[in-house]
């Protein structure tokens, strides 16, 4: 619902589709995320969480639907556009470039701006944050432990200075203590009033998170809302399950 007067939002999500050859991986998903908001996807494997982000990335090619950032389209297969307009996204996996250093893994970030001064005052504030790092900055970045890998590609996706921080899965594969970690910095990044879109299969985490949430499950929204709504939600289950069918919101 648009209020009358208020700006619309940052990003917005129309009737979605996105598809693979005969396999229908977004069904007409119709999301928004609003200015200084924190959003999270949640749905178990498969549910379309990965294509939704890479339509909103660019770097893939939806076959319906709209998708509008800051008031403009989205351009499909225009990653580099979109991420000078200010989408980062953090794919599943924490990609590091495991040959280059720490130091080189989060100047890579960087290679759309040109004030490199400010890129070197923030990397040298992320190692302040992240001492480990600091220390390790001329070591190959394969050799981090997973937790210091996911902090180096959420650090190395600030250095584009986004407007709309995207992650898949952050907390894939990690021990709880060292997902709290990442978590706190998310908390942090959004205390510097970025915008954060994020993906995860591991729910409680995602609820407790983000102010909304959107279960995905086989290609579309089965339930949204508030997060701690949700979280009280008796059907959150099998609509995060698929066991519910109707399409809230
Ligand atoms: N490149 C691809 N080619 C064909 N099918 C794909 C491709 N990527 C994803 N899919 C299919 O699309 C559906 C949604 O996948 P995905 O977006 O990766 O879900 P999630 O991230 O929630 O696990 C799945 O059925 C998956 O097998
Ligand atoms: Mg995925």
């Amino acid at each position: 619902m648009t209020i009358a007067g208020a700006s619309s939002p940052l990003l917005s999500i129309d009737n979605l589709v996105v598809r693979y050859g005969q396999i229908t991986a977004l069904s007409s998903i119709s999301l928004h995320v609003g200015e200084g908001e924190v959003v999270s996807i949640v749905g178990p494997n498969g549910a379309g969480k990965s294509s939704l982000l890479g339509a909103i990335a660019g770097l893939v090619q939806p076959s319906g639907g709209h998708i509008t950032f800051a008031g403009e389209p989205i351009a499909p297969k225009a990653l580099e556009r979109t991420v000078r307009r200010g989408v980062a996204l953090v794919p599943e996996g924490r990609h590091v470039f495991g040959g280059l250093t720490v130091l080189e893994n989060l100047t890579l970030g960087a290679t759309v701006r040109s004030d490199h001064n400010a890129v070197k005052d923030e990397i040298a504030r992320f190692f302040d944050i992240f001492p480990i790092l600091g220390e390790r900055r001329n070591e190959a970045a394969g050799r981090l432990s997973g937790g210091e890998q996911q902090m180096l590609v959420i650090a190395r996706a600030m250095l584009s200075k986004p407007r709309l921080l995207m992650l898949d899965e952050p907390s894939l594969g990690l021990a709880p203590k060292v997902t709290d970690r990442v978590y706190e910095l998310l908390a942090e990044i959004r205390a510097r009033g970025l915008t954060i879109l994020v993906v995860e299969q591991n729910a409680p985490r995602a609820l407790k998170a983000a102010d909304r949430t959107y279960v995905l499950n086989g290609g579309r929204v089965r339930l949204a809302g508030a997060s701690v709504a949700l979280a009280a939600d008796p059907g959150f289950e099998a609509a995060y399950f698929g066991l519910r069918t109707e399409a809230k919101n």
